[in-house]
């Protein structure tokens, strides 16, 4: 069993060190990214407050084109493709850059999966600079995701993009 609660009332940058830790703990000694990819995506959902959907869209290259693709996640079940440049999730994965939307209903082409989340936040992971998948976490909160939740995940993304 792994309890990788954090302390209650953590600061911010304390609540992301220890789910860095325990990304590492969980991800270091394993080379299936799907199996780094959901436990990943359970700690998110265990470890941050205020959240209702936490998980991966991965990058896939067709014959008909490159799209975002259903990853593993925690939340409700998701839309499964999103075209490059369409959504939050399109518009991180395109861009190469995080996205923090205070409010997803001002957020133009905003694809909503779970009529109850209000804030988007959306972090590219990197593999030898190019966009692999999308970390993407959902509120029912406005403005849950702020400079300091865009650290974060963007310190999770650099950790796991060689093991995913
Ligand atoms: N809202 C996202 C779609 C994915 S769900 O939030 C899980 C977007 O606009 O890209």
């Amino acid at each position: 069993m792994h309890d990788f609660r954090p302390t209650a009332g953590a600061a911010k940058p304390d609540l992301y060190a220890d789910l860095l830790s325990a990304a590492d703990a969980l991800t270091a000694g394993e080379r299936d990214g799907v199996a780094n990819m959901a436990n990943v995506a359970a700690l998110m959902w265990d470890m941050l407050p205020q959240v209702n959907w936490t998980g991966f869209y991965r990058l896939i290259a067709s014959d008909t084109g490159t799209e975002l693709v259903l990853g593993p996640f925690a939340g409700r079940p998701a839309c499964i493709r999103i075209a490059l440049g369409q959504g939050v999730c399109g518009t991180a994965a395109q861009s190469g850059e995080t996205q923090v939307v205070a409010d997803v209903h001002a957020f133009p082409g905003h694809i909503a999966c779970d009529a109850a989340s209000r804030s988007e936040l959306v972090v590219p992971v990197l593999r030898d600079g190019a966009v692999i998948a999308v970390i993407d976490l959902d509120s029912p909160d406005l403005a849950r995701f702020d400079a300091g939740d865009a650290a974060g995940i963007e310190a999770l993304a650099a950790l796991i993009s060689t093991r995913i």
